[in-house]
């Protein structure tokens, strides 16, 4: 990844990437601690994927191709915001571990964090109606259910969202962070 940057005038920020399936928790928990950061005073950016893919990456598909470019340019944006002192917040299901493992090695201090409930709580949870038409058949390459999901080996955090509330996640990640 080539910078074209001046250099920082402050202490760089944190990046926090959440990964996981759709509907495990990512979006909940990067708002939820969004907006305990804010209240808090600090300088907090969150990079959503839905949004992410309605503006940066909008075209992109979900091939492996386009979703590692999506990731890809997510960490780039996360770069420079956290080279200028933001805590930025990362959500996309970003499902392979290699390309996750070199986007992280290159943005220093990130707390990569796994949201994780199986397979058959996000699917029967089904928020957006997406996991009924992947089962169907109708949506392809779904993540989880006609597409892989590569979990972390060694998260920084593992929240497992359906045995934890989302007051809890927040502890737990500012715990992490060192702002508890
Ligand atoms: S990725 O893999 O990181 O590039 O995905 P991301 O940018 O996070 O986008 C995931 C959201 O796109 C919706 N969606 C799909 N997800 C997975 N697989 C397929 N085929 C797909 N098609 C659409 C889905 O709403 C995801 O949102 P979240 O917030 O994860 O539920």
């Amino acid at each position: 990844m080539s910078a074209v940057l001046t250099e920082p005038a402050r202490a760089a920020g944190r990046v926090v990437w959440f990964t996981g399936l759709s509907g495990a928790g990512k979006s909940t928990l990067a708002s939820a601690l969004h907006a305990e950061l804010l209240a808090r005073g600090a300088a907090v950016e969150l990079l959503d994927g839905d949004a992410v893919r309605e503006n940066l990456s909008k075209g992109l598909g979900f091939s492996r191709e386009d979703r590692d470019t999506n990731v890809r340019r997510i960490a780039f944006v996360a770069g420079l915001l956290a080279r200028h002192g933001v805590t930025v917040l990362v959500s996309a299901i970003s499902p392979y571990a290699d390309t996750r493992r070199a986007v992280l090695r290159d943005l220093p201090g990130a707390l990569e964090v796994f949201v994780d409930a199986p397979l058959d709580v996000v699917a029967g949870r089904d928020v957006k109606g997406l996991y009924a038409r992947a089962l169907a058949g109708e949506i392809p390459h779904f993540t989880g259910v006609s597409d892989p999901y590569e979990a972390p080996g060694q998260p920084g955090l593992h929240l497992r969202t359906d045995r934890i509330s989302v007051q809890e996640g927040v502890r737990q990640l500012l715990t992490a962070l060192g702002e508890g």
